[in-house]
């Protein structure tokens, strides 16, 4: 997500992370989709729907549905996502945590995380998630300029999240997380930067900041939007500069976090562990396979309705293609990533290339993004996605007999 971008790698020493790593059992997520919004923003391709509150319920009774399919799962973390999490309404928020609460009986949650938007989350909404176990609430703020909040179609006034973020702290027992997005049209790297020293007046505990992508299909693709690339980069190098002075800890190419509030679920992404994603276009990882649900709202209620599972492709990673999607995760931590003997036999050609080109670098066993390679790291992962080149394959296949 994000134009993946930018350095912080001496964040921490080395030995210190393997250490670290070896200390953590694998942890699996839950993931819920909820994928209604008020409107769509200007630059969102996400599975979200506007104008749909009447099929709220009939989704809910869905989600349940496909929930109950996984009785023997126990997950580690929750994540409930969207589209906007925060304009079900009470009732409904509390349907969520029912389905949670009975289908999941085994769960041990040691994160719970609740999107929300800052028009959409009173009070009564912030209690019942306090109740319901959750323990940190990622807003999507963006910036906090009015102008390019309403350029962006946003609803929310800079004044409706600062009350938000008040209500939330003033509740207590929740850490914070703020979405802040750069490289928007007409933002000035002033601009950029004073949104972001007036979030950090607040001290949320982490904070995402992605670099806009125009993508196809949204009314900025329509628009024909250009990013200025140039100054997205110039506004990513001194947010991490900024950040880091802060006091965060620059752990994953567009997330930040004060020491020990990094996002416990996505690092579950990033290291290739294992989530359940129910909901419409969920996606999961489960033994080795990867599944993704129907996208399509109307379809993803019709096949649970009618007891089918709601899946539209399904593959099983293997080989060289798996190895691959495991170097680009684990390159997406800033603490870098230690390959297999496998990986480095099959995709040798990647690793030394990279590293020639100076946008990897390798310390003992761990192989992590420069500086260089943080701002164009897009590419760095392109190289480990197929098609690979004949002579990996043939590697491989040496390896496995
Ligand atoms: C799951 S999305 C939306 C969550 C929530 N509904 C909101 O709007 O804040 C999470 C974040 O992705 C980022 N995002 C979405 N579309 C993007 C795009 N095209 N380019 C860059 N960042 C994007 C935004 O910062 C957004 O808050
Ligand atoms: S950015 Fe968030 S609120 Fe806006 S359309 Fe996407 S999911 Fe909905």
């Amino acid at each position: 997500m994000g134009t993946l971008r930018r350095p912080g790698l001496d964040a921490q020493p080395m030995s210190l992370l393997s250490e670290h790593r070896t200390l953590l059992k694998p942890l699996r997520g839950l993931y819920l989709h909820i994928p209604f919004c008020s409107i769509k923003c200007f630059y969102c391709d996400f599975t979200a729907f506007s104008g749909q509150k009447k099929t709220v319920s009939r989704y809910l009774s869905a989600l349940d549905k496909e929930a109950s399919f996984f009785p023997d799962f126990k997950p580690d973390t929750l994540y409930i996502g969207g589209g906007t999490p925060s304009e079900l309404s009470e009732e409904e928020l509390e349907a969520i945590f029912k389905t949670i609460r009975a289908r999941f009986p085994h769960a041990d949650f040691k994160e719970a995380t609740f999107e929300a938007n800052p028009e959409s989350l009173n009070a009564e909404k912030i209690k019942i998630l306090k109740e319901s176990g959750v323990n940190r609430i990622s807003l999507g703020l963006q910036t906090l300029d009015a102008r390019l909040l309403k350029s962006i179609g946003r609803r929310h006034s800079p004044e409706d999240f600062l009350a938000v973020f008040s209500n939330v702290k003033k509740t207590g027992g929740f850490s914070v997380s703020v979405d802040l997005m750069y490289g928007l049209p007409d933002q000035s790297l002033q601009d950029h930067l004073q949104t972001l020293k007036q979030i950090l007046d607040f001290f949320p505990e982490h904070l995402s900041l992605y670099g806009l992508q125009v993508e196809d299909w949204t009314l900025f693709s329509k628009r024909e939007v250009k990013v200025d690339e140039n100054l997205a980069r110039e506004m990513f190098e001194r947010s991490i500069e900024i950040l880091k002075e802060a006091g965060f800890f620059h752990y994953e190419i567009s997330n930040f976090a004060r020491l020990g509030s990094e996002s416990l679920h996505n690092k579950i992404y990033w290291r290739n562990g294992e989530y359940l994603g129910l909901g419409c276009g969920a996606a999961s990882y489960l033994n080795g396979a990867r599944r993704v649900n129907e996208d399509r709202l109307i379809s993803y209620c019709v096949k649970l309705e009618s007891g089918q599972i709601p899946v539209s492709s399904s593959e099983k990673l293997e080989g060289v293609e798996r190895l691959g999607e495991m170097a680009f995760l684990g390159l997406r931590m800033l603490e870098g990533y230690a390959p297999s003997q496998e990986s480095l036999r099959v995709l040798a050609h990647q690793w030394i290339s990279l590293m020639d080109r100076g946008l990897i670098e390798r310390r003992g066993d761990v192989f992590r993004l420069t500086k260089e390679g943080l701002f164009v790291a897009n590419q760095v992962f392109m190289e480990f996605v197929p098609p690979f080149e004949r002579t990996q394959l043939r590697a491989l296949s040496e390896v496995a007999s």
